[in-house]
């Protein structure tokens, strides 16, 4: 299979390409920094594109059989107006022009795999949400609604479509676990605000294996919610996570902490949470590597 990849130099890109190239497929990669991309990942076959400014050329979904659209603007940073224009563009805008390019084609990829995020439910307590559930409130979840709306602008194509609401990645180089695997490493670690929020999180192996089997099973289209079938609180997250480190987990974190790193606006989306359902996934087909907490944690950091 030839697999097309936007953001394959991100984190989940990254893992993605490598799990593609390890089972033998063909990877083109779309970046804005070529050089960089190709020094880091030479097997990925790089072309250059700048996302909210161009179409991405033919040229580089010739062959291709599916498309894999990751990029975006990082959200975890102080929501100025100017990186709330980037977050909400490099979504919206370059995912239209990406499916812009996909609709000229003569012969088209047989599916695109989309990007979105949990952010679509918005804070919602402990209500049980699954794919179903009607967006939120916010910033966050108008961008995942515009962002879902661009990916279906392939419908009118004939493509099959699969977008992946994905929850809070564990893996150990950014996202929560990343940011706070010092602290607890130190002792340093516990409960935010709180800790009764719900977190929707999803080990990166599965993750990728969700947006493989996306684009490999032809059964599979729509929203597919990117979550382990067992969220946790953020209380039993800290607890699990300084359960698989050996080390206490209960100096709590104040709310107050992450509006000072991040501001008002993205340092109460940050203390918020979803309890988010893979209801879709599960009854599609997908098998969970990583179904709970306690395991996930152990086999990243124990
Ligand atoms: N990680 C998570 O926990 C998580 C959870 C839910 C949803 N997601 C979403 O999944 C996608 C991939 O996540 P990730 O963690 O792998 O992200 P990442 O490591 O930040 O990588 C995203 C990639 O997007 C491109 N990019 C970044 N800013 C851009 C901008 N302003 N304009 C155009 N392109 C830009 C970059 O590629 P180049 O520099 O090569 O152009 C970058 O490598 C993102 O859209 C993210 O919001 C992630």
């Amino acid at each position: 299979m030839r697999v097309l990849v936007t953001g394959a130099s991100g984190r989940i890109g990254k893992a993605l390409c490598g799990e593609l190239l390890k089972r033998g497929d063909e990877v083109v990669g779309l970046t804005r920094d070529p050089e960089k991309a190709a020094a880091a990942q030479p097997q990925v076959t790089w072309h250059a594109w700048e996302p909210t400014l161009e179409r991405p050329t033919e040229a580089a979904f010739e062959d291709v059989d599916g498309v894999v659209n990751l990029l975006g603007e990082k959200i975890n940073q102080r929501w100025s107006d100017e990186a709330k224009r980037k977050i909400m563009d490099s979504r919206k805008v370059a995912t239209h022009n990406l499916v812009g390019t996909i609709e000229g084609l003569a012969t088209k990829p047989k599916v695109l795999v989309s990007q979105s995020a949990v952010g679509y439910y918005g804070d919602r307590g402990d209500e049980v949400l699954d794919e179903s559930s009607a967006p939120g409130e916010g910033f966050d979840a108008s961008v995942c609604v515009e962002w879902e709306k661009a990916a279906h602008e392939v419908d009118r194509a004939g493509v099959r479509l699969a977008i992946v609401r994905t929850g809070q990645v564990m893996e150990t180089e950014g996202g929560i676990l990343g940011e706070l695997l010092l602290p607890f490493k130190l002792g340093l670690g516990g409960p935010l605000a709180g800790g009764k929020q719900w977190v929707p999180w999803i080990h990166l192996s599965d993750e990728v294996g969700i947006l493989i089997w996306a684009l490999d099973t032809e059964s599979v289209n729509g929203v597919l919610n990117g979550t382990a079938p067992n969220p946790v609180t953020n209380k039993e997250w800290s607890k699990a996570l300084g359960k698989a480190l050996g080390r206490p987990a209960v100096l709590p974190i104040p709310g107050f902490a992450v509006e000072v790193k991040f501001g008002r606006e993205f340092g109460k989306v940050a203390q918020g949470g979803q309890r988010v359902l893979p209801k879709r996934t599960e009854e599609l087909g997908y098998a969970f590597k990583f179904p709970m907490i306690e395991g996930a944690l152990r086999d990243l950091v124990g």
